[in-house]
């Protein structure tokens, strides 16, 4: 039976797959069929996402996406790539009278100039050919909507789909695809991190529509989409998965 959204005999990289979301996405990239390459800092967590995949010909990679020597080692050591998926990414909670320079450079450095990066020297040496797939993991912050405290975060989510229009458009005439997903809420350890409270995410959650947040697995399956020979005429969208949460 011919399935369009099968990933057989396609390369696809993701960074961020150590934890939450880029995990998902490999593991259920690895069960449509892909040879999948794994990225994050943590070696520990990326074995076990590794332990995870479906089949045993998939690699990983350490590589700190906020080091310039790191991402030209990366990009030279992947191989030619049918899909690119730039997960990996940070949030940083803080009021706008304490949003320093210092935090916008690191949450922007990994969420945005990072991915920017590492697709440039991917498309510049030839290793995302003509039918290639990239895949940008944006969110709703930034692009439908912001929260309280989070404008550091919005601001690289924004530059982010705007930087998927500009591509996009570049990438067409060789072929290449390049999309956003906008997921709303997903449970991960993102916040951990920062200082919002379980209640608070609790009180946070009666606000989606569907009543609930998100789960990893439920924005891999979109990415799959976007990977995969289904969207061959999609570029330059933002794929939105949120629950309900901007309709209100
Ligand atoms: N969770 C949500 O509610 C939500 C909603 C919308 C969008 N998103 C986006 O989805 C993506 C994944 O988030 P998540 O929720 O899965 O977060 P997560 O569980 O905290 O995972 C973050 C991933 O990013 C990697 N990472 C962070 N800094 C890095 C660096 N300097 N170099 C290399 N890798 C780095 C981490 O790898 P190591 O720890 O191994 O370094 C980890 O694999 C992010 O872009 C996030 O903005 C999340």
């Amino acid at each position: 039976m011919i399935n369009p959204f099968s990933l057989e005999s396609k390369t696809i990289f993701v960074t961020g797959a150590s934890s939450g979301i880029g995990k998902a996405i490999a593991i259920e990239c690895s069960k449509m069929g892909a040879k999948v390459i794994i990225s994050g800092r943590n070696e520990e967590r990326l074995k076990e996402t590794l332990s995870n995949l479906k089949g045993d010909n998939h690699e990983f990679v350490l590589a700190d996406l906020s080091s310039k020597d790191d991402l030209i080692a990366l990009h030279k050591r992947l191989p030619v790539l049918d899909g690119l998926v730039n997960c990996a990414g940070l949030t940083k909670v803080a009021p706008f009278a304490f949003a320093t320079r210092e935090s916008f450079e690191e949450v922007m450095n990994v969420n945005f100039f990072a991915p920017t990066e590492l697709t440039r020297l991917l498309v510049k040496s030839k290793k995302i050919p003509k039918n290639g797939s990239i895949v940008f993991i944006s969110s709703v912050s930034g692009v439908y909507c912001s929260a309280v405290a989070s404008s550091i975060y919005s601001s690289s989510k924004g530059a982010v789909n705007g930087l998927v229009k500009g591509v996009a458009l570049d990438l067409a005439p060789r072929g290449i695809r390049v999309n956003s997903v906008n997921p709303g809420m997903i449970d991960t350890d993102i916040f951990s991190d920062s200082t919002i409270t379980q209640d608070q995410l609790n009180e946070d959650m009666k606000r989606y529509p569907l009543g609930r947040y998100g789960k990893p697995e439920e924005v891999a399956y979109a990415v799959i989409y976007l990977l995969s020979d289904a969207s061959t005429w999609t570029t330059g969208s933002n794929i939105l998965i949120d629950g309900g949460y901007t309709l209100i």
